[in-house]
């Protein structure tokens, strides 16, 4: 291992000019625009992963965006096999003028990089292709069968990949897979996450009168679609962050007084919390604490609202349209589709005659909670100490992966979630950026890590 740590170490600096060439490629998987660059991304990924010497390496088409594989089997029957898994599209970058360098121009300052998918997840998933180069470059050989699968619909909810899998059962066939596309706890405290929420994501079309009106001459006579609007949004949740759809939280599992305890060790200081978000307090639902708020409880949030005149000055309308974006974050046991029905029955209720309401459902994604009682996870507290010299920690988080769930039902594989990322990268907002120096340490943990699981016998 000491030669391939001299590797990672003695090509630092080649690394992140390569991570800069990723992060140059605009690969927003929602703008139909990007298609191109979605292609463009997909087929460097493609040629690198050939260059560092995988084999099978193949861009797999699906209806959106392509899927690129490659492996290395070459371990032998009695070694694991792992599939890692990563994505490489982007979320939009609006609003562009909140950035302080070009989205796509990577900018380094200080110990981090600054780009669009910095973190989440191109960087991320770039660690485990470095790793991979790092021993078959000074071994010619892996410790372990290694599969890889990069996607470019993550940000989309993975609409192709359930069926992908589906089709490519034997391909993917494996004993763990390995994701990293979340957060360390903190900067010098890294940790392996064992729960995710889940997503239904919702959208709230109204419609009042079929034309905009004088809001002079119709004001008060008849319902403003942005008025009824924001009232339907306001029954949604109480002002103790209680969510009042009936049913919504019939399937939560409730935090056991053990997982409580062990939240409450880890290092958390509220007032830094608040002061680096500029608020003047915390919100959320009575009787519990921030942690819990945001890794182990259902929230619902509106992601997005618009309607009538958004321009300079006054204009005075009453418009005939308005919509909402809302999300809501689901816990085990919470199923996306059941929450999907039980929102529609509630906004339809709660919407008076004098509107017309279109209730859409966008993507969605199960909740997860990941087994921590396995080899893998063993291995994987090893490769985190080694590769940063301190004892990592358990944790969840409020984000979603959907193929987290969809593995562990159709390749029956636990997956291990070794986040590299910070919780303030600014993920999905202006000026993401990943720190350079775990993504160095990320690297070592990923090149430690391959050689720890082949310690396991298969
Ligand atoms: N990397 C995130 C997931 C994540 C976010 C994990 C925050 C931990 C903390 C991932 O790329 C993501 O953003 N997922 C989407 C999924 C959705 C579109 C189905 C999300 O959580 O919004
Ligand atoms: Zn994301």
């Amino acid at each position: 291992m000491d030669e391939i740590k001299k590797y990672i170490d003695g090509n630092k600096e080649s690394f992140i000019n390569e991570l800069k060439d990723l992060l140059t490629i605009p690969s927003i998987s929602t703008n139909a625009e990007n298609k191109k660059d979605i292609e463009d991304c997909a087929n460097w990924l493609q040629s690198h992963m050939h260059d560092i010497g995988l084999e099978n390496v193949k861009t797999y088409q699906t209806e959106g965006h392509p899927i690129v594989y490659g492996d290395w089997l070459n371990a032998g029957d009695n070694k694991l096999t792992i599939l890692i898994y990563g994505h490489y599209d982007v979320q939009p970058v609006d609003p562009l003028d909140l950035w302080n360098s070009p989205p796509f121009s990577p900018t380094i300052v200080g110990e981090n990089i600054y780009a669009r998918g910095a973190t989440d997840d191109k960087g991320q998933a770039f660690v485990h292709l470095k790793s991979i180069e790092a021993h078959l470059k000074v071994k010619k050989k892996l410790p372990i069968n290694v599969k890889i699968i990069l996607e470019g619909e993550e940000e989309i909810g993975s609409p192709n990949l359930d069926g992908f899998i589906e089709n490519n059962k034997d391909l993917l066939k494996c004993d763990y897979v390995i994701i990293s596309d979340t957060a360390m706890y903190d900067y010098d405290i890294p940790s392996i996450c064992y729960g995710l929420k889940g997503l239904c994501y919702m959208e709230l079309d109204v419609t009042g009168p079929n034309k905009d009106l004088h809001s002079g001459s119709f004001g008060g006579a008849v319902e403003n679609p942005i008025n009824a609007l924001a009232n339907i949004i306001t029954k949604l949740k109480d002002e103790k962050g209680k969510i009042l759809i009936p049913g919504f939280y019939d399937d939560v599992i409730e935090l056991t007084a053990e997982e409580k305890e062990e939240f409450r060790k880890l290092p958390y200081n509220e007032d830094e919390f608040i002061k680096e978000l500029d608020i003047e307090e915390v919100f959320g639902e009575e009787g519990y604490t921030t942690i819990e708020r945001k890794w182990a409880r259902p929230t619902l949030d509106c992601n997005g609202i618009w309607g009538g005149f958004q321009g300079e000055g006054a204009k005075t309308v009453l418009p005939s349209k308005a919509g909402a974006k809302i999300s809501m974050r689901l816990v085990p046991d919470q199923e996306p589709e059941k929450i999907e029905k039980l929102f529609t029955d509630y906004v339809n209720k709660i919407t008076p005659k004098s509107i017309k309401v279109k209730i859409s459902a966008s993507h969605n994604a199960k909740p997860a909670i990941t087994p921590i009682d396995n080899d893998a996870i063993r291995a994987a507290m090893k490769a985190l100490e080694h590769g940063f010299g301190i004892e990592p920690v358990f944790m969840r988080e409020g984000g979603s992966i959907p193929v987290v769930n969809t593995i562990q039902d159709l390749l029956d594989a636990p997956s291990i979630l070794l986040g590299f990322g910070l919780p303030n990268e600014n993920t999905h907002s202006p000026n993401e950026h990943l720190n350079l120096r775990n993504f160095h340490r990320g690297i070592l943990t990923s090149a430690y890590y391959l050689e720890e699981l082949s310690k396991i016998n298969n």
